[in-house]
């Protein structure tokens, strides 16, 4: 069921679910998120029950304010703090390590915890209303099955789970993609997945430089190389092989979609073509929703122009090339 978010009494609603140990799905700025209180062991396995995700892939928890981090970090490593200073509210989600005995599940079993402060009206009335009614964090994975794409809209998580899930309606997420994940419990910012925020903004605030992922660091199953797949195959190709693509194809009817920024002209009929936007923001804004539009028209396959090279499209090519190696 879809209640608007806006409306007090939907929040009302939502928020005695979630004390109940029942499952939410909530409005970010990000994707949507699929709820269940942090501290409820139970709870949290009914998301792993309903997305189809294995025990061991940790939730991020999401909270009001950098106070409620405290309830679930054993510390907040300097670097943690000044990333959260300059970022929460935001899509930005930090893992620190985990205080023992809570949130146990939540966290897949690990020794750390990814806490992020939504920057979004809806998910900050739930999660105060929630943390008045004594629910101090809400875990909440992407609200989409397993491996597949993220929902922007409440309209994309009723269709991932149907109608018996409650959705709270927050209307299209701003941002689009994931936020960025840095693992901050070794006291070193160590970046696991790229959002929008870009590498140079989080070294100027951490007043460090990033570190890539070492062998040690921890599972991350949005790190996973294949994600975010649509039904269709997702082939993603460099802007002259898919002009010299198109150029090939004949005259008869296609299966095939195709997600470029610049338009293929005379090419075959039945060609469903998408125009990606210029701008990062933009393009990481319409992102999933593009996929998910593009599959439900019944193709076989999406031909996807790569990116243009820079820091500020990494989130972008990142997801692109997860759902391309599905
Ligand atoms: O923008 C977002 O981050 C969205 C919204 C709903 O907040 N959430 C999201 O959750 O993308 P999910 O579960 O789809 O992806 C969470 C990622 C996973 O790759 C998970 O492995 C990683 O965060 N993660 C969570 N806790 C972790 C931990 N303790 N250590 C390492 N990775 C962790
Ligand atoms: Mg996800």
């Amino acid at each position: 069921m879809v209640l608007d978010g806006l409306d007090a009494a939907s929040i009302e609603r939502a928020t005695a679910m979630l004390a109940a140990g029942e499952l939410v799905a909530f409005p970010t700025e990000t994707v949507y998120g699929l709820g269940a209180r942090a501290d409820d062991d139970r709870a949290v396995a009914a998301i792993f029950a309903l997305k189809g995700r294995p025990a061991a892939h940790p939730l991020i928890v999401h909270i009001a304010d950098r106070a409620d981090a405290d309830r679930f970090a054993a510390t907040f490593p300097p670097v943690a703090h000044k990333l959260v200073e300059a970022f929460w509210p935001g899509p930005l989600t930090v893992i620190v390590e985990r205080r023992p005995g809570i949130a146990e599940a939540a966290a897949g079993g690990q020794a750390t915890i990814g806490l992020r402060c939504p920057a979004h009206a809806v998910a900050h009335a739930l999660l105060l209303a929630a943390r008045e009614a004594g629910v101090a964090g809400v875990a909440g994975p992407s609200a989409n099955r397993f491996g597949r794409i993220s929902p922007t809209t409440a309209a994309h998580v009723a269709a991932e789970f149907g109608d018996t899930l409650t959705v709270l309606d927050g209307g299209s997420a701003r941002v689009g993609i994931e936020s960025a994940i840095v693992d901050c419990s070794s006291g070193r910012p160590v970046m696991l997945r790229p959002g929008t925020l870009v590498p140079a903004q989080i070294e100027a605030a951490a007043g460090t430089a990033l570190e890539a992922p070492g062998q040690h660091a921890p599972r991350a199953p949005g790190t996973l190389a294949a994600h975010y797949a649509p039904k269709a195959r997702l082939r993603l190709m460099p802007t002259e092989m898919l002009r010299a693509a198109l150029q090939v194809l004949g005259p008869e009817p296609l299966r095939l979609a195709v997600y470029s920024r610049s338009v293929p002209s005379g090419v075959a009929t039945g060609l469903a073509h998408r125009r990606m936007p210029a701008r990062p923001e933009q393009a990481a804004h319409e992102l999933f929703s593009v996929l998910r539009e593009l599959d439900a028209t019944g193709v076989h396959l999406i031909w996807v122009e790569e990116p243009p090279p820079g820091p500020e499209w990494a989130g972008v090519r990142d997801r692109l090339q997860r759902a391309a190696a599905s």
